[in-house]
C-alpha cells in the first residue's frame, strides 16, 4: 500500500513555559508525522503537554525548538481556512442560536448570509439537531452543546481538525455515542483528524493511530497503528489486547506524573 502523503509534520519540537516559580518544559524533542485523512490520536497523563501540541498546530503556541509543518509550509499563525478546533469546553456565545452558531466561522470569514445559513443548515441534520437550529446553548443538552461546537469547526470545512478531549465533560453513554456519530462524520468527511483523549475506549474505537505520551516534559513514547476496520468490537480478540498493552503504557507514565 502507497504510504500516505505526511499532512502534518512535527518535527523536534520542545516547549518551554515562563512560570512564577521558574520555566515548565512542556514537550521535548517531539517529533510526530500524520498522513492525510488520519485519525490520529494523543494520549498521555494530565499535563504532558496534549494541549500544548494541539496548539502548536493550530498556530496559538509557538515551539521553542524544532517546527510545525502544515502541507510543506510552518506554522506561523492560526490558519483557520486549513486548521479548526475543537476545545474541551464548547464555547458557545450564549446569544446565538444552535444555527447561528454554527453559522459563526463563515460569517468571520465574510460568507453572505444566505450561504452561510444554507450550509449550516445542511450540517444540523448529521449533526442530530435539525428540530434545534433555533435554540439557545441553554436549552440544549452538554452533548448538543458539544456537537453545535463541532459544527462550528465543520462548516468552515478545512483539511486538519484539532479535538482536545471533544466528549471529556459527557456522561459515559453519551460519550460513547458520540464517539459512533464522530466516526461516521469523519468517515464521510475524510478529514485528518488529531484527537486528545484519556479515554481507551474512544482511542482504540476511533483512531488509524494513537501515539502515547510520556509525563512531562511530554514525548513520544509509543505509536500504536491501528489496522482494523470500522466498526470495531471493542470485544474482539485483537482490540482486548491492545487495550491491555495500552493501558500498561499509559499506566506507567500516569503514575510517573503522580510523583
Ligand atoms: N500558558 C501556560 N503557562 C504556563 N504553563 C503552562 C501553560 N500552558 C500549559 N502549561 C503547563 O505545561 C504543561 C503541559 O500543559 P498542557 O495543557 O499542554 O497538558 P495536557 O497534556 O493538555 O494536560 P491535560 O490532560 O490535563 O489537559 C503543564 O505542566 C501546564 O501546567
Ligand atoms: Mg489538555
Amino acid at each position: 500500500m502507497k504510504a500516505p502523503a505526511r499532512l502534518i509534520a512535527i518535527e523536534n519540537v520542545t516547549k518551554r513555559y515562563a512560570t512564577s516559580s521558574g520555566p515548565v518544559e512542556a514537550l521535548h524533542d517531539v517529533s510526530l508525522a500524520v498522513g492525510e485523512g488520519e485519525f490520529c490520536t494523543l494520549i498521555g497523563p494530565s499535563g504532558c503537554g496534549k494541549s500544548t501540541l494541539l496548539g502548536m498546530l493550530g498556530g496559538l503556541v509557538h515551539p521553542d525548538r524544532g517546527r510545525v509543518l502544515v502541507d510543506g509550509q510552518p506554522v506561523t499563525g492560526p490558519d483557520p481556512r486549513r486548521v479548526a478546533t475543537v476545545f474541551q469546553d464548547p464555547g458557545l456565545f450564549p446569544w446565538r442560536t444552535a444555527l447561528k452558531n454554527v453559522e459563526f466561522g463563515l460569517e468571520l470569514g465574510g460568507m453572505p448570509a444566505e450561504r452561510r445559513r444554507s450550509i449550516a443548515t445542511e450540517l444540523l441534520g448529521p449533526l442530530g439537531l435539525k428540530g434545534f437550529a433555533g435554540k439557545y446553548p441553554r436549552e440544549l443538552s452538554g452533548g448538543m452543546k458539544q456537537r453545535v461546537a463541532i459544527g462550528r469547526a465543520l462548516a468552515i470545512d478545512t483539511k486538519i481538525l484539532l479535538m482536545d478531549e471533544p466528549f471529556g465533560a459527557l456522561d459515559e453513554q453519551t460519550r460513547v455515542l458520540m464517539g459512533e456519530w464522530l466516526l461516521d462524520i469523519w468517515r464521510r468527511t475524510r478529514k485528518t483528524v488529531i484527537f486528545v483523549t484519556h479515554s481507551l475506549h474512544e482511542a482504540l474505537f476511533l483512531s488509524t493511530r494513537v501515539a502515547v505520551m510520556t509525563a512531562r516534559p511530554g514525548r513520544i513514547k509509543s505509536v500504536l497503528d491501528l489496522s482494523m476496520d470500522y466498526p470495531r468490537s471493542m470485544e474482539s480478540p485483537e482490540l482486548v489486547a491492545l487495550r491491555a498493552k495500552l493501558w500498561g503504557e499509559i499506566r506507567e507514565e500516569s503514575l510517573r506524573a503522580m510523583q
